[in-house]
């Protein structure tokens, strides 16, 4: 068994990253071809094809790639790569999906920020009835895209699964209700700081994280897994592994905040402070958000070395959780 270590990976994400993502931007920029009515198709694009990480995306397909792999390993057969086109509208929706909740995120009436990406936020430039309808275009698209564009050769069962996933890792029991949590939560560091509650009283916090952000990670990677034919063990492992890696990267997201800058982060750091935000920062401080970074993948990694996947395709789920956890941007 190749045993992961704590130490960073020395995998190479970048170069792994490079031609994935070149695939899902040209896809990406095909799906949202220009038409009418154009000041929503501008706005649609303005915020998908603006960069980004691409990480859910990036999971996707590394989820992908390790079912297939492992599947495919005693038969001696493929390269990863014949498993692209099982999963590229995926990682494609999987990114509408993420730029409509950015784009609702950033809103007045939620974060009311002003850049993201290293650009103006979507309503900044179109005005926010547009960045909300925009959205919503992205994220009923995503699921067409989803059932439309992947190809015949999946089995419609599973397709099925993974439309149902994504309502509920998105939806009213995932990130929709994780936004709900993260409002209601507005101005509980300084309740704390008065003594009004306890640290201890908001044990919430991990309720927040996961569902606002580590329900989608989690589907991504399950979905990922699911269309290249994972059995039940497997979907169950990458829900654990991704669930891990999603709560890790919002409290280093909560970090960031803290300790970045806008030309790494592009977006205007200091925020959640500003505005009052329950994170693992302003709630239990750097020190303890670093901890909780330290011990999720402390978690994550024993995860990957107990795992049955084929061992070529597991330092890039290593790199991928490191990455989130030590990431500058
Ligand atoms: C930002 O997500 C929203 C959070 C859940 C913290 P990303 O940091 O992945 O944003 P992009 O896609 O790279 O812009
Ligand atoms: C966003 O969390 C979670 C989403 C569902 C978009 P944040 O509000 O912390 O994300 P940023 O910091 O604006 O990117
Ligand atoms: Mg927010
Ligand atoms: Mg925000
Ligand atoms: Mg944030």
């Amino acid at each position: 068994m190749q045993v992961a270590s704590d130490s960073p990976s020395t995998f190479d994400l970048e170069a792994y990253s490079c031609q994935r993502r070149q695939l899902i931007e040209e896809r990406l920029d095909e799906y949202l071809s220009e038409r009418k009515p154009e000041k929503l198709w501008q706005a649609m694009r303005y915020s998908v094809l603006a960069g980004g990480k691409r990480l859910r995306a990036l999971l996707a397909m590394a989820a992908a790639e390790a079912v297939y792999l492992t599947n495919t390993a005693s038969r001696g057969v493929g390269s990863e790569s014949a498993v692209w086109p099982t999963v590229v509208p995926l990682c494609c929706a999987i990114e509408m999906v993420h730029a409509m909740s950015l784009v609702h995120d950033d809103l007045p009436a939620m974060d009311n920020d002003d850049f993201r990406r290293g650009k103006p936020t979507n309503h900044k430039v179109f005005g926010e009835a547009v960045a909300i309808l925009a959205g919503d275009a992205l994220f009923i698209m995503a699921n067409e895209i989803l059932v439309t564009k992947t190809p015949p050769t999946v089995d419609r069962e599973a397709l099925i699964k993974v439309v149902a996933e994504l309502a509920q890792a998105v939806g009213p029991e995932g990130m929709v209700a994780g936004q709900i949590y993260d409002l209601a939560f507005t101005g509980a560091a300084e309740k704390i700081e008065k003594k009004e509650i306890y640290p201890e009283d908001i044990a919430m916090i991990e309720t927040i994280h996961k569902y606002k952000t580590a329900a989608f990670i989690a589907f991504s990677a399950r979905a990922g897994a699911r269309l290249a034919g994972a059995s039940a063990s497997q979907l169950a492992w990458f829900g654990q592994f991704a669930e891990i890696l999603g709560l890790a990267f919002q409290v280093a997201d909560d970090l960031l905040d803290c300790t970045g800058n806008m030309k790494d982060l592009g977006k205007t750091p200091g925020k959640d402070q500003a505005a009052n935000k329950a994170t693992w920062v302003t709630c239990f401080g750097m020190e303890a958000a670093r901890a909780k970074l330290s011990e999720l993948e402390d978690a994550g990694l024993t995860l990957l070395d107990n795992s049955d996947l084929e061992p070529s395709s597991r330092p890039v789920l290593q790199a991928l959780l490191q990455y989130a956890i030590h990431r500058k941007s």
